[in-house]
């Protein structure tokens, strides 16, 4: 199996029946797979052995934020599904992170662990709302030095144009996930800042998430192909 898909499809399906349909379709040395809320909540972790069994990376993406003790059971559960990512909000702050960290790290040590900093649905006044003076970019940042330098986590989910100012003020290990991604031909569907997979490489992403514009492909395997062939180009 190819040991770091850089490709990760997100399998954004209200049913277990939809998503492994969608999986038969990709190969698993081309791409990981995510599963969400939704997914999770429907289908459960036999969903995810069994996409693992199929000789898939799966990365949960169920963005844990609760007190400490929580978040480190939920994260050593989710890690003991042997999952290859998963991710907890770094607004959670350290003590909780720094639980999730060793809850992971005791129960597989293999699994990375990465955190979300500011939701690209959050702006300015939505911050504001919350009791949180400052712009969006700079909390990112605070929270990113929180995640990896502070809390050691494995990396964090960004936007790619989060992703070149974060590899700067972090340097070259930690993984950058970037959701938001729109091959060069397709539609943009309800995102609003969208970058190419190759603009994403170039600003620092390490990974990318892809969703609608694989699984409501007429092939969905040659969109992969093709979003492949345009990252090594
Ligand atoms: O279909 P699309 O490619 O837009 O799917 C992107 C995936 O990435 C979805 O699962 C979405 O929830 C997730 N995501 C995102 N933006 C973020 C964080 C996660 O689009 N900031």
């Amino acid at each position: 199996m190819n040991r770091d898909p850089r490709l990760i499809v997100a399998l954004d399906f209200p049913d277990r029946v939809m998503a492994e349909g969608l999986a038969r379709e990709l190969n698993p040395d081309s791409c990981a797979v995510k599963v969400g809320f939704e997914l999770f909540v429907a289908a459960g972790p036999r969903l995810v052995e069994s996409l693992q069994a199929s000789g898939f990376r799966v990365f949960l993406d169920l963005k844990f934020h609760d007190i400490p003790n929580t978040v480190a059971g939920a994260c050593r559960a989710a890690a003991g599904l042997g999952v290859w990512m998963m991710n907890v909000h770094a607004s959670g702050g350290l003590e909780m992170m720094l639980r999730a960290r060793d809850a992971v790290r005791e129960s597989h040590p293999d699994t990375r662990l990465i955190a979300v900093t500011v939701l690209t649905s959050t702006d300015a006044e939505t911050l504001r709302g919350i009791g949180i003076d400052r712009t969006p970019g700079e909390q990112v940042s605070r929270l990113a030095e929180l995640a990896v330098t502070r809390a050691g986590l494995d990396g964090l989910v960004c936007s790619a144009l989060e992703a070149a100012i974060l590899r700067r003020e972090l340097g070259d290990t930690p993984w950058l996930v970037t959701p938001g991604i729109r091959p060069r031909k397709g539609a943009s569907d309800d995102q609003k800042r969208v970058t190419t997979p190759s603009e994403a490489f170039r600003a620092g992403a390490s990974h990318i998430v892809v969703g609608r514009p694989i699984t409501q492909a007429s092939d969905p395997a040659a969109a992969v192909a093709a979003i492949l062939e345009e990252i090594e180009t």
